[in-house]
């Protein structure tokens, strides 16, 4: 008898559970998403004519496209190796993947908003559209080609078998600026600061060249075989040139031009061996380097007499400094702005009769070693590419 009450107790303290939770959530003050960040480009329905979103499909009619995009970043945004290691820590909000998986159709949930305004609470739905396939292209054909169920694009042409509607404002540098700018202290210790776009503007090549004219490369094609040439663009988003995986090729642009002063073959003793290295942006429309505040530029000088001993190194670094405890706070940033230079010296005073030989190393990177230990990042994840190598032989005579 007794049994059967506390049963009954338990089922109707259950019921009152449950209630209390759901009254408890009808309170909730729920937020909508505001910033853009925040939000992802609506569900796209397959614009009429075509059986698919996935780049392969697009790439049975435009093979070069295709070709060209594949080994592209923008192909690497979701899979990239870090990228994956950063979205499995509890600090990351889900609004990580709003710029490197755009579409409705690659996210596997729906947010519909923040409990308290708190990105660390979203209201998630699950996406019941979701394909899978697709987010694993990352930022693909469809991410920049497809708005209200067709595609969008240069002309408007109606020789396509799918719908494609004219518009040049989308398909404008301020396509690539949604997402190549932010500057937001998301929470006091995550800063997502990329600030590509205003540096392009504030900078002298705003109105003269755009991302799209120095990242696609204009070139007369056909786009479809058989459909006769016209005005294409390259698809590789050709950037810093480092790659993602040690078995992917990249294309990469070359924004720094290297000026090394000539050193004399002999000096004498007590001389003082002068050797400088002038570098200058010259061909970014921006900072180099950009976006990342991880990337940086590291020159190295190393002399070594005929035994292979080093006699004197000499380190510098062009990039950002950022401190993300207790705040996240930028400490420095000596980037070189578009046109700027910037000399690199290394003297030593020479000191008895040898044989020496003075090695310059600038080494483009992604990351510092401990970083990519701290993301577990495995050898095969490339953290650097060399962009001047030079040795010269001195003799002190
Ligand atoms: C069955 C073949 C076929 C498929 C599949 C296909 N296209 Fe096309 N597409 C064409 C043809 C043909 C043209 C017009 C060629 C020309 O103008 O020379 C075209 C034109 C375009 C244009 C230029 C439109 C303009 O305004 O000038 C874009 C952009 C485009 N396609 C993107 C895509 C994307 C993205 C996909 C995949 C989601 C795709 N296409 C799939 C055949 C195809
Ligand atoms: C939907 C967001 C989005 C749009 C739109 C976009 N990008 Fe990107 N882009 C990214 C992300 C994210 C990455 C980095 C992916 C990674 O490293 O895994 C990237 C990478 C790049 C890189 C390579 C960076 C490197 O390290 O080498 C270049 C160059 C680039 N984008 C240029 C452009 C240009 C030009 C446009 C406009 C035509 C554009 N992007 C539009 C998000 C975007
Ligand atoms: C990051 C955005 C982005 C991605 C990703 C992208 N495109 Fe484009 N695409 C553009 C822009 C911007 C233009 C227009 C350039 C212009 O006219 O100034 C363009 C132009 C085109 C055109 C018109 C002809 C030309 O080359 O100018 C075709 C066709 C096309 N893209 C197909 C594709 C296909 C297929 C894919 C995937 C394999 C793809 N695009 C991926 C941004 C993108
Ligand atoms: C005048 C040509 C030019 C213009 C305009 C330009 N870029 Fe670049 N961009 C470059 C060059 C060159 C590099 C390679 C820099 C280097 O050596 O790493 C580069 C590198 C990049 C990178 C890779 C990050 C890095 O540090 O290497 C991204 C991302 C990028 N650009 C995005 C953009 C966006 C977005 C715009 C438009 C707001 C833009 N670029 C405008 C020439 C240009
Ligand atoms: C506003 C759009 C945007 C948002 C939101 C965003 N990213 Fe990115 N992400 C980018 C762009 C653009 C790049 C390429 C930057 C460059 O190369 O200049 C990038 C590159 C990356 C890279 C590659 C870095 C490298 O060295 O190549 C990683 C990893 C990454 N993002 C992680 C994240 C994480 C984690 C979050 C959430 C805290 C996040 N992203 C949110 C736009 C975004």
């Amino acid at each position: 008898m007794r049994i059967k009450f506390l049963i009954i107790y338990i089922i109707i303290f259950g019921f009152i559970v449950v209630y209390m939770t759901q009254c408890d959530n009808a309170r909730k003050n729920i937020q909508p998403l505001t910033k853009s960040w925040e939000k992802v480009v609506p569900f796209q329905e397959i614009p009429l004519g075509l059986a698919s979103l996935d780049a392969e499909h697009c790439g049975a009619c435009h093979p070069d496209h295709y070709e060209e995009w594949k080994y592209s970043t923008h192909a690497q945004a979701w899979t990239d190796l870090q990228f994956q290691a950063e979205l499995k820590k509890e600090s990351s909000p889900f609004l990580c993947i709003n710029c490197h998986i755009p579409l409705q159709n690659q996210q596997e949930f729906i947010i519909e908003g923040l409990i308290d305004g708190d990105i660390y609470q979203p209201v998630k739905r699950k996406n019941r559209k979701f394909d899978k396939n697709l987010q694993q292209e990352g930022i693909t054909c469809a991410s920049c080609h497809v708005r209200n169920n067709v595609i969008i694009g240069p002309t408007g042409t109606d020789k396509a078998p799918h719908k494609s509607v004219k518009d040049t404002l989308h398909l404008s540098e301020q396509l690539c600026i949604s997402c190549h700018n932010a500057n937001a202290y998301v929470t006091p210790t995550l800063a997502c600061t990329f600030e590509t776009g205003d540096e392009w503007k504030a900078g002298p090549y705003y109105g003269v060249k755009n991302c799209i004219d120095c990242h696609m490369v204009p070139i007369i094609r056909e786009i479809t075989p058989g459909y006769g040439e016209r005005l294409s663009h390259l698809h590789y988003f050709a950037g810093s040139g480092i790659p993602k995986l040690d078995t992917l090729k990249t294309h990469s642009l070359q924004g720094l031009g290297f000026y090394p002063s000539s050193t004399e073959e002999s000096y004498s003793i007590n001389d003082s061996i002068i050797y400088s290295l002038r570098v200058k942006n010259e061909f970014a429309g921006h900072k180099v380097p950009t976006g990342d505040p991880e990337r940086f530029f590291s020159i190295k000088f190393e002399l070594k007499n005929e035994n292979g001993t080093i006699l004197s190194t000499k380190n510098d670094r062009i990039g950002e400094r950022w401190e993300w405890y207790p705040l996240a706070k930028k400490l420095s940033d000596n980037n070189l702005l578009p046109n700027e230079e910037r000399t690199f010296t290394f003297v030593y005073k020479a000191e008895k009769k040898e044989k020496l030989t003075l090695s310059v190393l600038v080494n483009k990177n992604r990351m510092d070693k401990e970083t990519a230990d701290y993301n577990k990042l495995e050898d095969n994840y490339p953290l650097f590419i060399t962009v001047f190598n030079e040795t010269y032989d001195i003799e002190v005579k």
